[in-house]
């Protein structure tokens, strides 16, 4: 494999996984995005211009795509909208970028006979009970909860459609919560870290017993290029690295390794329809194809992943005040 089309290569994880292939791997990479509010340029600054093309545009836009497919040998689709609470208010760029652009992309791997890797998440199941030790596998049934994750799990079952009626050479996987560098300020991680960098106290939605699965983004990508060049067609991977914790305690570990008191922080309205639990048995992807994740743990993760924030302000400060604005007018 010595071509690939990324999309949404300006995002966090799309953004991350280049700059991992540009470490790891000696492929080239054209990365489609359009540069949404969530996109940023500089996401993929000082990467080589002989490994790395980026073309602005919309993965809805199928003579554009038409073209970039017909380039490459495979395609990496990480473009969607990707925030719940967004999806929330105007659901209407879900069903248009999740379904439709995926839509597009399929037609256009299935002319073209390229293969295809489609990047979903777990949340596609539903979420769990707390306390209890079931955990989702690739056997869990499709139950999303919101207009975001209901656009995932229309968009996996096109790839699956795609694959059985028309042979197209894909594979999926479906990870649980990132965390790392260059990750959007409106998620839950970085929201709380620049909060307490800009002098403001962390926000828990509801109670904050809600439980994530957190794994650092690179040993998602890592898994992303092992299902990529040995996952077998047709099948699902669920990607996960052990890293159960809830809501309070990522706070609180925030602030403590900020220096804060732990209990500095505001609770605030709850996400409707909020998803209580998520947890991944990634089984399937350890034994089958060797995965195993290398971040040593969620602590050391969050403490470098705090550093980065303190060092990238420029990164991220332009969008904080919006950012914050936006969730002020929820109450949130
Ligand atoms: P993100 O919101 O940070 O980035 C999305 C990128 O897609 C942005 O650069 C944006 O400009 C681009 N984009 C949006 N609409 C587009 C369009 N119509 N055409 C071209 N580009 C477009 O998202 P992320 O957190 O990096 O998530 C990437 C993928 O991974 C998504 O498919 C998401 O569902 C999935 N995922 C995310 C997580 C997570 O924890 N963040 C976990 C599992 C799966
Ligand atoms: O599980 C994978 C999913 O993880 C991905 O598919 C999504 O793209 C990604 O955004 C993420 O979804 P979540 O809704 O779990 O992530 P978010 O960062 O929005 O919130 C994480 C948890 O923190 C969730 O329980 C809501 C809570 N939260 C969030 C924010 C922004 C707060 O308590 N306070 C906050 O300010």
């Amino acid at each position: 494999m010595d071509t690939l089309l990324v999309t949404g290569g300006a995002g966090f994880i799309g953004a991350n996984f280049v700059r991992w292939l540009m470490d790891q791997t000696a492929v080239r990479v054209t990365v489609l995005d359009k540069l949404t509010y969530a996109g940023n340029r500089d996401s993929l600054a000082g990467l080589p211009g002989d490994r790395v093309e980026f073309v602005r545009g919309d993965v809805c836009d199928a003579e554009l795509v038409e073209r970039l497919v017909a380039g490459v040998d495979a395609v990496v689709h990480f473009a969607a909208e990707s925030h719940n609470d967004n999806s929330l208010n105007d659901p209407s760029p879900f069903i248009q970028t999740n379904l439709v652009g995926t839509y597009t992309l399929l037609q256009a791997v299935r002319r073209h006979g390229v293969r295809y890797h489609h990047i979903s998440t777990d949340e596609v199941y539903g979420d769990l009970e707390l306390d209890v030790p079931t955990r989702f596998t690739e056997a869990t049934p499709y139950n999303p909860s919101s207009p975001y994750s209901a656009s995932k799990a229309g968009s996996d079952l096109l790839v699956r459609a795609w694959v059985r009626s028309f042979d197209v050479q894909a594979t999926l996987s479906n990870c649980s919560n990132n965390y790392g560098p260059y990750q959007h300020i409106e998620k839950f991680i970085p929201r709380q870290i620049t909060n307490v960098l800009c002098g403001l106290r962390p926000k828990l939605y509801g109670s904050g017993a809600n439980v994530r699965d957190w794994i650092h983004v690179d040993d998602h990508n890592e898994a992303v290029w092992t299902i990529l060049n040995r996952g077998q067609i047709g099948q699902t991977y669920l990607i996960g690295a052990d890293g159960e914790r809830d809501n309070r305690q990522v706070i609180e570990d925030i602030l403590t390794l900020l220096g804060r008191p732990s209990d500095d922080y505001d609770l605030v309205a709850d996400r409707p329809g909020h998803d209580l639990r998520y947890a991944i048995d990634s089984t399937k992807l350890r034994q089958e194809l060797g995965w195993s994740p290398r971040y040593p743990s969620f602590q050391q993760g969050l403490a470098a992943t705090i550093e980065w924030y303190r060092q990238h302000e420029d990164w991220w400060r332009p969008a904080k005040e919006a950012t914050e604005a936006k969730y002020a007018q929820q109450g949130q």
